[in-house]
């Protein structure tokens, strides 16, 4: 059977890194692809991480270009491209810079890979996915948005850190948008089937919460830049759930319409993920509290949206 071709777009910080766990992972040949001015660097990182294989022990074609003709047939895409944030910014003040630039990009895609599924990283997320969608013209389960797989990570690493156990034994679902308006569900938290509720007292929790929901400014401040491994590792997840179709139960930001009444709009939710991209959407009952924060959460994404769309007419 022939190996997975994965093509990522940008070769930057969260690019290299999705790299660099798929073939970890040997989820299949890689193509990592950015602009002429970087081919050197791109090709570079690709013979650098090519060089891990015989010590960790992985087989793949590892390909660095500018030419998206070497993206051909891809299975899957990721779209890394884009500038990140910078301290004091938020994923929203890229939405001008980073439109033109997925534009741009996912129309090479679409184009030298008509048939594969699109997983779009860039910020401000929501709003990239609806671009990279608008732009590809791909049926919607073919476009997809990593963001909760990361931002859910944020939030089990938190929770596992408090109560001293196993990230791996920590089960949450957050939903919304990936913006600081997020909603982490504490109602459908649970550790090793224990509601997280009867492990943390509500004040603890809200902080934890308010943590998560700002995981990515803590690490902006820190670095100087936006977070790279986690991002990728959530990315990377995903890719595994397609190219394996394991049929995995991941928070993504999936195209909405009679979905939670969102009305046609890309958000976080859960979603089954397999070869056909997202396969379901599953719904689950909110309570007044958690519609009311997750509503709001979409209202943010479709100002977004409606930005990104004023650049895209413009
Ligand atoms: C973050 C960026 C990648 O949350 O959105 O770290």
């Amino acid at each position: 059977m022939k190996r997975a071709k994965i093509t990522i777009v940008g070769a930057g910080n969260v690019g290299a890194t999705c790299a660099h766990w798929a073939v970890a992972k040997e989820l299949g040949d890689i193509v990592l692809v950015d602009i002429p001015d970087k081919e050197d660097y791109t090709k570079g990182k690709a013979l650098d991480l090519a060089q891990c294989g015989p010590v960790e022990r992985f087989d793949a074609k590892i390909t660095g270009t500018s030419d998206y003709a070497e993206t051909a047939d891809s299975d899957v895409v990721v779209i890394t491209a884009g500038l990140p944030r910078k301290p004091g910014m938020s994923r929203d003040d890229l939405i001008d810079t980073n439109v033109k630039i997925v534009k741009s990009v996912t129309a090479q895609i679409a184009k030298h890979s008509p048939n594969c599924i699109l997983i779009v990283v860039s910020n401000p997320l929501d709003a990239m996915v609806y671009t990279a969608w608008k732009t590809s013209d791909f049926p919607p389960h073919r476009v997809v948005g990593q963001a909760g797989c990361l931002d859910i990570a944020r939030y089990r690493t938190f929770i596992g850190m408090e109560l001293g156990v196993s990230v791996e034994d920590i089960d949450a679902l957050l939903m919304g948008g990936h913006g600081d308006d997020m909603v982490p569900l504490p109602r459908y938290t649970s550790v090793a089937g224990i509601p997280v509720t009867q492990l943390i007292n509500e004040r603890r929790l809200t902080e934890i919460i308010e943590r998560a929901k700002m995981g990515g400014g803590e690490i902006v401040k820190l670095m100087g830049t936006s977070a790279y491994y986690a991002p990728a590792a959530g990315t990377i997840q995903m890719v595994e759930a397609i190219v394996r179709d394991k049929k995995r139960i991941l928070p993504c930001a999936a195209f909405c319409d009679s979905e939670y009444g969102v009305g046609g709009y890309f958000v976080g939710v859960p979603c089954v993920l397999g070869t056909g991209g997202v396969e379901k959407i599953i719904e689950v009952e909110f309570d007044k509290a958690e519609r009311a924060l997750f509503d709001s959460s979409v209202s943010h994404v479709k100002e977004l949206c409606e930005l990104a769309q004023k650049v895209l007419d413009a």
